[in-house]
């Protein structure tokens, strides 16, 4: 007789049958009767349960009794017309063997656990329902934005991790270094760089996007899709000191070409969610948040609205109301300022384009008006800033007169100049805030809720 090992999902798609077929997963509740056990096993692969029926005498009554929450098992058995509700169908056992019992201290007995809580073990967080539903949302996205770039025909490009440029210019970097915590010092008591492993100071990058340029300038369009580090000091639910981004960088592109890219891909990402996870993101819908899928549907179905920041300042002024921090021409809108114009201003996705060149980095390409620059921020209800992006300076005038209003060295950015002398190009790209997208997705409102093992100020867990 043949036993074919099935995941959940493909068994609960099948028919009943009389083929034996073997499912291996972790107990989530066992319910006894007189004469029969109801066990609901899980394996991940989707949300549902497989409900497991074990008529008397199928184990022995000491297996039985270790058959409990968080233990995992082997069963055989053949799928069946369920005869309760809330499942088509049932397996049937003809046997279970226990793989792995659970000890009395696992702390996933309980059916509800507070976020907070199931922060604290996030090394057994993805075997509860909440987290195995943002895992499995944050793989199909990760798969539906490689597949959204390659129909827009942009290379997938990897750039380094390890950087001694500062591309956003906030100076909140990790130092990377082979050094002792004491360094060799000169005879001036100055730490011996030149000893340390690159022989200058190196970083974990804040963003690809220089090295993203460069490869733009021979392939014409590109996107990263990596690891990003940054120290901002920040405790706030949407700051990871380690977070994923999305980097599209295109040739030809002017911040027009830029914002639609981003609206496309948005859209386009929200869509293949709400067709692949369809399951995942109905839980979402009924416990994390209430209209979330109606939400959802209208950012998939509506274009998005476009302001310059000068008006979005403007609308803010007259909003009658006290915001905690100060609003103002010239300076940077704080996250209640970008969700009272998303959220209650155009009730939808906003671009917010044209910043002051003051509050925003040095590659931005220069306004023709002096003040500001060719630059566009993405706000989303619930959670605010998601794309951060611009038009480039391709003046090689105009770039070395800002860098050093920035106080940037031209040496070390020598590499980034020869882009703008040799066959430069009006060029633009953004970056997407992976773990802030996954956000605006599940209605999760901490970014620590969607990133598996989470990095903030003062927590490195593991
Ligand atoms: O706006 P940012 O800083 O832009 C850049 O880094 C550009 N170099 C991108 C580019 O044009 N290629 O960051 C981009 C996005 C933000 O909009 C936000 O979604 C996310 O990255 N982000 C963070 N996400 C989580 N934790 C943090 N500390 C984040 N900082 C930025
Ligand atoms: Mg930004």
């Amino acid at each position: 007789m043949t036993s074919t090992r099935l995941r959940i999902r493909a068994l609960l798609a099948r028919p009943a049958g009389d083929e034996t077929l073997v499912v291996r997963g972790f107990v989530r509740t066992v319910r006894s009767g007189k004469n029969v056990t109801f066990v609901a096993l899980n394996d991940g692969s989707c949300f549902a349960n497989l409900q497991v029926v074990l008529d008397a005498g199928v184990v022995d009554d000491a297996t039985l009794a270790a058959v409990g929450t968080g233990a995992s098992v082997e069963c055989h058995g053949v799928l069946a017309a369920s005869l309760g509700g809330g499942q088509a169908v049932e397996l049937r056992a003809t046997s279970l063997r226990l793989l792995g019992a659970v000890g009395e201290d696992y702390p996933l007995q309980k059916k509800r656990h507070s976020l907070e809580f199931l922060r604290e073990i996030a090394h057994l967080r993805p075997r509860a329902n909440t987290f195995g539903a943002v895992f499995r949302v944050r793989s199909a996205v990760a798969q539906a934005v490689h597949r959204f770039f390659e129909a827009e025909d942009f290379a997938y490009v990897h750039t380094p991790i390890l950087t001694s440029i500062d591309c956003e210019g906030g100076g909140e970097m990790f130092r990377v270094t082979t050094l002792d915590v004491e360094p060799p010092r000169d005879g001036a008591g100055r730490p011996r760089i030149e000893d340390d492993f690159f022989g200058k100071p190196a970083m974990l990058t804040v963003s690809g996007q220089l090295a993203g340029e460069c490869l733009a300038m021979g392939l014409g369009q590109i996107y990263t899709f990596g690891p990003t580090f940054r120290a901002e000091n920040s405790n706030t639910s949407r700051h990871a000191a380690e977070f994923w981004m999305i980097e599209p960088e295109a040739a030809f592109y002017d911040l027009d070409d830029d914002a639609a890219l981003a609206e496309r891909c948005v859209r386009a990402l929200v869509g293949d969610a709400l067709e692949r996870c369809a399951e995942d993101l109905a839980f979402f819908d009924a416990q994390i948040e209430r209209g979330l899928l109606e939400r959802l549907r209208k950012v998939r179905d509506a274009s998005f609205e476009r302001m310059t920041y000068t008006e979005a300042v403007a609308r803010l002024e007259r909003a009658g109301r006290t915001f905690e921090f100060p609003v103002g021409w010239g300076l940077n809108l704080q996250a209640e300022h970008e969700r009272y114009l998303t959220e209650e201003v155009v009730g939808r996705p906003l671009v917010v384009t044209d910043y002051p060149k003051g509050i925003k980095a040095f590659y931005m390409r220069r306004n023709d008006d002096g003040r500001t620059v060719a630059a566009m921020d993405l706000l989303v209800p619930g959670v605010g800033e998601l794309i951060g992006g611009s038009q480039r300076e391709e003046r090689l005038d105009v770039l070395c007169a800002t860098m050093a209003e920035h106080g940037l060295p031209q040496d070390a950015y020598g590499f980034y100049l020869d882009t703008r002398r040799h066959g430069t190009v009006p060029h633009a790209g953004f970056g997407l805030g992976f773990e802030r997208f996954l956000m605006f997705l599940t209605g999760v409102e901490n970014i620590r809720d969607v990133i598996p093992f989470p990095r903030t100020p003062r927590h490195c867990a593991y």
